[in-house]
């Protein structure tokens, strides 16, 4: 989703932001400009596309300067057009701004400025925002900014920058990120830190209504009520090899190759073996409240609500607490029924969500304890959570999440553990647990080497419509991963089941024109999938089975089976999605789609 960069210091402006904006490029975007102050002038480039767009602008019309903002585009209003994209400047064309996030109040904003004579040339509600600037300018751009902030309903990460003050950039933030980068004699501004760690690992993040005014002399950051603030600049540590491709082909099949790594980095340190038990460093303080909860909320959106689906069989099967999955999107609008004996756990690869984060906070004002299953670390929801587990998997970069969703599913695995064995779960059962979880990664790395027998055959599956993916048991949240992992990125149409309900609506699709994929692995209700898997072949289906090393039976059904070695039921989830990653990531580059950068998403949905 939208990004921004900024840079204040004594190189020239334009090189760093087209870096930064290429860092920035995996959160998805649709167009790009920068803005770059030269001798009281604000000089503006912006195209439509990628960067390399905006890099061969910039070859044709350079733009020199030491102060600058750029920003990569994610439609939300009006269509993704050179004139939509940001910047945008008010009436006078001073004021020159770039804005992640959504005003909501537009029309209403819209109607007040027309009437004062106010022109609008874009379809954006951006440009509101500078003329809304521009009609409380009194010579005080900070005030105006100010005043114009308070005036907006929705959500920003806003720079400024304008002749007005040909010295500063103004930045500001509710719902959106931002963090400023300090370096020597030089300053920073990007929605995340990926743009600023080639420069500096000094850093510090704005909260929802600080601004900052950043200066040759320094930064000045205050609420927007102009009220003084302090702050203290963070060290990141993050290895610049986690943002690149180590001569993988896309990022996603480097992220998928990982996972054995990642998995293990997420049990690192947490896991006493002899025992039986896992110890969470992040939820100490809290463990007893989490024991005794009377109830489980998980709310997350995406990739991370499905992980959320596989917490709640797990914490239910082997806690017996309670547990309701909640799309943060229903969640934050529904009214639920939450109290202070009710934890609710939110899960967000990057921490910054904003249905995500609008759940929590909703969970918070219920009086509920809050926690968070993050990959992004100091991101908003991990420093508003009142406690948390990091789930350490590193830097993800595909839109479509893989390495972050096994993360996750491991870290809800040791929590469950942790829980179940203060409550009822026997020494012997959580001996067997970690001891079975500590091998996950080597069985990882077992289907993993079967990528190329994924490849030759997804080439088959490559030119088809629909797909269709049942699963039971702990192996239906997998179906879900799996039909949306192929919609994301190859943009055929996938439906997840429950492989049971398919008998009441999507039998009616099958033919000899839908592939059906299986979840199909040796577990309690094997034999009623493999029932499930009859009624499909019986209509013509083509079907592809996801099943256990050394079932032989399943080949008298299927066209195609991809073997996973055998584990624990309820850690079926971490084995049986690889092969789903692998199959959608081939059939996406077999049909030309640009894997990392899938249309119309983005990696980090910072509006509603
Ligand atoms: C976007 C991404 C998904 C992700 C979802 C939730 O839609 O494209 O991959 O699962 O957001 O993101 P989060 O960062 O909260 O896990």
């Amino acid at each position: 989703m939208c990004g921004i960069v900024g840079y204040l210091g004594k190189q020239e402006a334009a090189p760093i932001l087209l870096g930064g904006l290429k860092r920035l490029e995996y959160r998805g975007y649709d167009s790009a400009g920068i803005a770059v102050m030269n001798g009281g002038d604000v000089n503006v480039v912006k195209e439509v596309g990628k960067i390399r767009n905006l890099e061969s602008a910039l070859d044709t019309t350079p733009l020199k300067g030491f102060i600058g903002i750029g920003h990569t585009r994610w439609a939300t209003h009006g269509e993704p057009n050179k004139t939509n994209a940001h910047p945008h400047v008010d009436g006078t064309g001073n004021i020159v701004l770039f804005h992640n996030g959504i005003i909501e109040n537009y029309a209403s904003l819209n109607k007040m400025l027309q009437e004062k004579g106010h022109v609008f040339i874009t379809e954006t509600d951006t440009e509101i925002l500078a003329h809304l600037i521009e009609e409380f300018y009194e010579k005080d751009l900070e005030k105006a900014i100010r005043h114009a902030l308070h005036e907006v309903d929705g959500t920003y990460g806003l720079a400024v920058i304008s002749k007005y003050d040909p010295n500063k950039i103004y930045v500001a933030r509710k719902g959106s990120p931002i963090v400023i980068g300090v370096g020597k004699d030089e300053y920073f501004v990007a929605s995340d830190v990926t743009p600023l760690v080639n420069y500096t690992r000094d850093v510090f993040y704005l909260e929802d209504y600080e601004m900052a005014i950043i200066t040759p002399k320094g930064v000045t950051t205050k609420t927007i009520e102009n009220k003084k603030i302090e702050k203290k600049t963070e060290r990141v540590t993050f290895e610049l090899e986690a943002i690149e491709k180590g001569g993988f082909d896309h990022f996603m099949l480097k992220e998928i190759y990982q996972q054995p790594d990642t998995i293990m980095d997420a049990m690192r340190g947490r896991i006493l073996k002899d025992e039986g038990i896992v110890k969470l460093g992040g939820l100490e303080k809290i463990e007893d409240r989490l024991v005794k909860a009377n109830k489980i909320v998980f709310t997350a959106s995406g990739t991370s609500w499905i992980a959320a689906l596989i917490g709640e069989y797990l914490i239910e099967e082997f806690c017996r607490i309670p547990v309701e999955v909640e799309y943060a999107s229903e969640f934050r609008y529904r009214n639920p029924i939450i109290d202070e004996d009710d934890v609710v756990i939110a899960i967000s690869q990057s921490g910054e969500t904003a249905d995500t984060l609008a759940a929590l906070r909703e969970g918070k004002r219920k009086g509920a304890l809050t926690l968070g299953i993050v990959n992004s670390v100091g991101s908003t929801i991990a420093r508003e959570t009142d406690a948390g587990v990091y789930i350490h998997a590193g830097h993800e970069i595909g839109v479509a999440s893989t390495k972050a969703f096994t993360s996750q599913v491991t870290v809800l695995a040791l929590i469950t553990l942790m829980i179940a064995r203060r409550k009822n779960m026997s020494s012997e059962l959580g001996k067997a647990m970690v001891n079975e979880l500590l091998k996950i990664p080597e069985k990882v790395q077992i289907i993993l080497h079967q990528n190329d027998y994924i490849r030759d055959f997804a080439r088959r599956y490559k030119d088809e419509r629909n797909f269709l993916y049942l699963g039971r048991g702990y192996n239906f949240p997998v179906a879900l991963e799996g039909a949306l992992k192929l919609k994301e990125i190859s943009y055929i149409h996938a439906e997840g089941y429950a492989a049971a309900e398919m008998k009441h609506g999507p039998i009616a699709l099958i033919d000899k024109d839908m592939p059906v994929v299986f979840l199909a692995t040796k577990d309690v209700i094997y034999d009623k999938v493999i029932s499930n898997i009859e009624e499909v072949k019986a209509r013509g289906g083509r079907i592809i089975c996801i099943a256990t090393q050394g079932d032989e039976k399943i080949q008298q059904y299927a066209d195609h089976v991809i073997y996973i070695p055998d584990t624990l039921r309820a850690l079926t989830p971490l084995l049986s999605v690889i092969p789903l990653q692998l199959l959608s990531y081939h059939v996406a580059v077999m049909r030309g789609c640009d894997v990392d950068m899938p249309r119309n998403l983005a990696k980090s949905v910072t509006v509603e």
